[in-house]
């Protein structure tokens, strides 16, 4: 380390630690593609490219959970050449990726309403879910026909069929045990949530989880976010002070109690 970075390094305000869990909305393919002339499948097959690169680089880096919007419960209604093109392309990646996913120790998951999903893609899917599930070193965690609202009204029937089963006092369902119930329950806390193409939305993408997440927005076409993006979004994160309703001075002080 040369002398001058160095002092800028000893000035600097401690960082605060890695995420564990980022998750992100991987948007701009389209227009990746439209602004060069090109069919939007083309975007689509880049942006594949960015979650091959991003995926190696949250695994270097040591994250936990990483989760990845790959298709909303709201883009089926895209047009048919699309959607197909998409879960062919998703098929693709489950097929070619599996050996780098298996060899890495990342354990594969998906959240959505997968029984929609057409059977070349929920093959290799359950294949490399079952395949993976002892590994530990990071789970990668697909939202595939995925709607966060979706996501709360079905944990709320599955509660609600409890509560009439005589299982559940509805007295006793509180956000921890809502929170059991949600599809990421097995995952640590979102920490981080990233959208690329300069959107700056949710588009019903983890309602429930994001509700202490840090948010990251940039300008960043998803097919052009690769690791060095990746590593800006988790640079900035680093500078947040995350307060969890708490003053500044009580998470300087580390008095935490209530
Ligand atoms: C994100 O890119 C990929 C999916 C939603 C499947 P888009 O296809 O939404 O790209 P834009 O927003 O039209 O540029
Ligand atoms: C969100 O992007 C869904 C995914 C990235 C899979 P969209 O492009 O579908 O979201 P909107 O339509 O801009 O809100
Ligand atoms: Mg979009």
């Amino acid at each position: 380390m040369n002398p001058e970075a160095e002092s800028t390094a000893s000035t600097q305000l401690p960082r605060s630690p890695l995420p564990r869990h980022v998750a992100i909305i991987m948007d701009g393919n389209g227009r990746w593609a439209e602004t060069r002339g090109l069919p939007r499948l083309e975007g689509h097959r880049e942006g594949a490219k960015s979650v091959r690169d991003v995926v190696r680089a949250a695994r270097r880096s040591g994250l936990e959970a990483l989760t990845l919007y790959a298709f909303s419960a709201q883009n089926w209604a895209r047009p048919s050449e699309e959607v197909t093109g998409l879960m062919e392309l998703l098929r693709d990646y489950l097929i070619d990726e599996r050996p780098e996913i298996i060899e890495n120790g990342i354990q594969l998951r998906a959240i959505g309403d997968i029984d929609r999903l057409p059977a070349l893609v929920r093959a290799p899917l359950d294949a490399l879910s079952t395949d993976s599930a002892a590994n530990s070193d990071m789970v990668l965690n697909l939202a595939l026909s995925y709607g966060g609202r979706e996501s709360i009204a079905a944990a709320a029937q599955r509660l609600a069929k409890r509560v009439a089963a005589g299982e559940l006092d509805p007295g006793d369902l509180d956000v921890e045990q809502f929170g059991a119930e949600m599809p990421t329950a097995k995952l640590p806390g979102l920490d981080l949530l990233i959208r690329t193409s300069g959107e700056q939305r949710i588009s019903n993408f983890l309602l429930w989880e994001a509700g202490y997440a840090e948010l990251y927005f940039t300008e960043v076409l998803w097919p052009d976010f690769r690791k060095e993006a990746l590593a800006d979004a988790l640079e900035e994160y680093q500078t947040r002070e995350r307060r969890f309703g708490l003053t500044g001075a009580q998470i300087e002080s580390g008095d935490l109690a209530p």
